[in-house]
């Protein structure tokens, strides 16, 4: 399969998606990288691995980022089957959602629907998560709609929050499973072993 990855940071799920790619883990390519933020550590790293990046969107302040239209033609020439958000911080518009309909996921690090939505990123949602006294944390991997972080959970893994956290550790806590999981979940969309159960809940089937 085809991968497009999407990133506005620093690109440790990227880098572990691409490691996957190379290794057999995932059977698939990451054809191009997708940025909102052209120096960020994810297209530095593309760069230096050969990937072509793609500046989205077109806004007052970057004329030079691709339109949702455009950005959809574009995706369809690199013959793109599977779009990956890995810590891209902007809305996906309505176009891409329904060009790609159950083809798009994101990685969330917090145990949706907890901690997340419009402006819970980054370290905001460890904060919030140690604030509110919850014991457990975790990543979730879900199916991207057109809000923040309320489309089809596929797949939680639990981190323990521990007594003395700081957000960063805890951070550093979730992106080590992060890692695992999303790798695991791409893997099952590339294979074919993501089923809809009849109430629309997505499950992964295990390989026979
Ligand atoms: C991760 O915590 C991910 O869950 C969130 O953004 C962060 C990206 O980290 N969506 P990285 O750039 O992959 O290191």
């Amino acid at each position: 399969k085809r991968l497009a990855v999407f990133v506005s940071g620093g690109g440790s799920n990227f880098r572990s998606i691409h490691e996957a790619t190379l290794g057999g883990s995932i059977p698939g390519d990451v054809v191009v990288l997708v940025t909102d933020k052209p120096g960020c550590g994810g297209a530095e790293y593309a760069s230096n691995h050969g990937i072509p990046v793609i500046f989205f969107p077109k806004t007052e302040s970057s004329p030079e980022g691709l339109s949702a239209v455009d950005l959809v033609t574009s995706l369809r020439n690199f013959n793109v089957d599977f779009i990956l958000l890995a810590g891209y911080l902007k809305l996906i518009p309505g176009e891409l959602v329904q060009a790609y309909p159950k083809s798009i996921l994101n990685i969330h690090p917090s145990l949706l629907p907890a901690f997340g939505g419009k402006g819970f990123y980054g370290l905001k949602v460890h904060r919030s998560v140690i604030a509110s006294g919850a014991r457990y944390s975790g990543p979730t991997v879900h199916f991207v709609d057109e809000n923040f972080d309320t489309g089809s959970i596929l797949a939680q893994r639990v981190v323990p929050v521990l007594a003395n956290d700081t957000a960063e550790q805890l951070a550093t806590r979730v992106l080590h499973e992060e890692h695992k999981v999303y790798v695991e979940v791409i893997s099952a969309l590339c294979e074919e072993r993501i089923v809809w159960r009849e109430d629309g809940v997505p499950l992964i089937r295990s390989r026979e």
